[in-house]
């Protein structure tokens, strides 16, 4: 668990009362008088994320006043542990448990710190004493969950290549006791051919991930994550700028091991299973080429027009895996396109989903959790521009356009027996500082897609 939350309540803990925009006026009325000068002298602005340390008229005991909008939502506090002085908060009002709960939340990741890499750690953000009514602990499954996927997606790419990963797999697996096959060598290279193809150029060999858990006669629900350690864009090399902050290219990946983390600490009735292809996509004298055709696991082949767009060809076996066992709900979280971040930006995962069903529960748990997503077609007929004379399929499609739907329609080749599809092309990576989101890694969807996972199999 993070330092997120004080273990209790002292005499030195110092109350928060939150006030509503609009209820400012009123709350401000009721207060004494040495409040009312203290507000005033300072000018204070009550604007929603806005706070203020109100100094007590005498003796040591201050508290806090904090700003947040009507709902108030799961970013309401998250601003608040970077800036309050170090020390011990608790909520002073009696919060409705859903409320509670997503304020704890908020706040548990507006404490994230990255400092591994620090000679000196960073500032140790202010402690929260767990609300009353919140819900302890789905609060320290999601902030232990995002916690990881950002230090995952976080930690350099020599730190974190293919071996690290299947590491991060393995303390996962024996935290929850859940089994773990890696394949690699040989057996990777006939089990796996578009991984080992994609993979074989970098010093740290390609692997395929493959975690089970769960009983086998619950509801499957399989994973399956873009694990490009890092994307240099093999000999397709990509410019400096392009390949600046290609660590976060196993974001896919990142996201399904916190997905699984949450699915398992919930000790939902499914059978789960995490496949995550893990490579680094690099150059070297064996590096796979433009022009290459490829084999696959399913058997189709896939000529290279770009290795760059090599996400798609190591998905392209993880997915047939996955899709052998027709799982009742199939989810591959992948960095996949910049098309994709052409069309939402950066803040929007595209959804792809081949069940009008679920992607609705989909989009509606994504509102409810605050962990916003848009849905995009797999519009059949642009699968003509992946269409090539030599091969069944070609990994880059013609034109440049729609890019992260012929990206899709691609991965969507491998998939046939699963009830229901889901794709998530996702940034992963927050570029600016934001309240609760700080530069760096980022695990979009991963909350939206645990609310949906819940709902729909959460009932043994
Ligand atoms: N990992 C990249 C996509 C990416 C780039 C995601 C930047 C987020 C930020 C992926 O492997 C890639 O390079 N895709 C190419 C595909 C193209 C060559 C068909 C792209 O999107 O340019
Ligand atoms: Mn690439
Ligand atoms: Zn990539």
């Amino acid at each position: 668990m993070n330092d997120a939350f004080a273990q209790r309540r002292t005499a030195g803990t110092i109350p928060i009362t939150l006030v509503t925009e609009k209820g400012y006026a009123a709350w401000r009325r009721k207060e004494g008088v040495s409040v009312r000068e203290a507000l005033r002298r300072s000018g204070f602005k009550a604007k929603p994320g806005a706070h203020m340390v109100i100094p007590a008229a005498k003796g040591p005991k201050s508290r806090v006043v904090a700003v947040t909008n009507d709902l108030p939502d799961l970013w309401a506090l998250a601003g608040l542990p970077n800036q309050l002085p170090n020390g011990s908060y608790v909520l002073d009002d009696e919060l409705d448990p859903a409320v509670a709960t997503r304020l704890a939340v908020g706040w548990g990741l507006g404490s994230y710190r990255f400092d591994r890499y620090r000679s000196e750690p960073a500032p140790a953000p202010a402690k929260l004493v767990m609300p009353k009514n919140a819900d302890r602990g789905a609060v320290e499954a999601q902030v232990d969950a995002v916690s990881l996927v950002r230090n995952l997606i976080n930690t350099p790419a020599a730190d974190m290549g293919p071996p690290e990963l299947a590491d991060a797999a393995k303390q996962l697996s024996v935290g929850f006791g859940a089994k773990l096959r890696v394949v690699r060598g040989k057996a990777l290279k006939e089990q796996f051919p578009a991984v080992h193809a994609v993979g074989r150029a970098a010093a740290k060999a390609p692997r395929l991930i493959d975690m089970a858990w769960g009983k086998p006669k619950h509801p499957k629900v399989t994973l399956v994550g873009k694990g490009v350690c890092f994307d240099t864009g093999g000999l397709n090399l990509k410019t400096g700028a392009g390949m600046r902050w290609m660590k976060k290219d196993m974001g896919g990946a990142a996201v399904t091991l916190g997905l699984a983390h949450l699915i398992m600490s919930a000790g939902l009735p499914v059978r789960l299973r995490v496949i995550i292809p893990a490579v680094e996509n690099n150059v070297s004298g064996n590096a796979y080429r433009p022009g290459d055709i490829l084999r696959t696991r399913k058997g189709v082949s896939i000529e290279i027009g770009n290795t760059d767009a090599e996400g798609r060809v190591v998905l392209a076996d993880g997915l047939a895996l996955a899709d052998e066992e027709a799982p009742d709900l199939l989810v591959d979280c992948a960095t996949l396109t910049g098309a994709a971040r052409v069309a939402l930006g950066t803040d929007l995962p595209a959804m792809f989903c081949d069940d009008d069903t679920f992607a609705g529960e989909l989009s509606a748990a994504a509102q409810n959790v605050t962990d916003p997503l848009w849905r995009l077609p797999l519009w059949q007929p642009y699968r003509r521009l992946l269409d090539t004379p030599v091969a069944d399929i070609n990994n880059a499609g013609t034109g440049g356009f729609a890019g992260a739907i012929t990206a899709a329609l691609f991965l969507g080749t491998f998939v046939e027996r699963a009830k229901t599809w889901v794709h998530l092309d996702l940034y992963g990576w927050n570029d600016t500082d934001r309240p609760g989101r700080p530069r760096g890694g980022d695990a979009m969807a991963m909350r939206a897609l645990f609310d949906v996972i819940r709902r729909r199999f959460g009932e043994s």
